[in-house]
């Protein structure tokens, strides 16, 4: 297995925050590939989405995936939706996968409170996440390695019960 960790779940579960913290735990380099994209496309996700559309979108996201999934020692956290291409499955399988959970609930609430994420759907936000979250279900479920629950606890512990699973020897 390469000496990669990948963070996926649906949107405002937590995977920046983790990952962020989680690779500094570990002393791994951090890759946001919702960030890396903006960067590369100098744009923001909703401007991209907005001006290019979702599948130039994903095509971005693959890029990208594949552009970090050749670093050594990195925790890579991902957009929500980068579990639904075989592609980018496959890739990540090569390494360590963190299925993030949280409620339909706590993430609705997140996402009331952070207008940065573009609309998937033209369903009201409740509908979306819950038609999107059970399209989604049997990828998070196929590509996934260890999951945890992002509902009320706290992000050191979360970690540490990340850190304590991963297969690599790090020291
Ligand atoms: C998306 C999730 C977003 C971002 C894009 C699409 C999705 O990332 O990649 O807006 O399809 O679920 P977060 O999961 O960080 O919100």
């Amino acid at each position: 297995m390469k000496r990669q960790v990948f963070l996926v779940g649906y949107r405002a579960t937590g995977k920046s925050t983790i990952g962020k913290e989680l690779a500094s735990a570990i002393n791994w380099k951090f890759v946001d590939l919702d960030k890396e994209i903006e960067m590369l496309s100098s744009k923001s996700i909703r401007k991209i989405f907005e001006e290019d559309g979702e599948d130039k979108f994903r095509e971005l996201e693959t890029e990208a995936l594949r552009c970090f999934s050749k670093e050594d020692k990195v925790v890579i956290s991902t957009g929500g939706g980068v579990v639904i291409k075989e592609e980018n499955r496959r890739i990540m399988e090569n390494g360590f996968v963190v299925l993030i959970e949280s409620s339909m609930e706590t993430i609705i609430k997140r996402m009331k409170a952070d207008s940065s994420r573009p609309p998937l759907t033209t369903l009201t936000l409740e509908e979306e996440v819950k038609k999107t979250i059970s399209e989604r279900k049997p990828f998070y479920e196929k590509v996934y390695h260890i999951k945890v629950i992002n509902e009320n606890i706290s992000i050191e512990s979360l970690v540490q019960l990340i850190k304590n699973s991963l297969p690599f020897n790090l020291h």
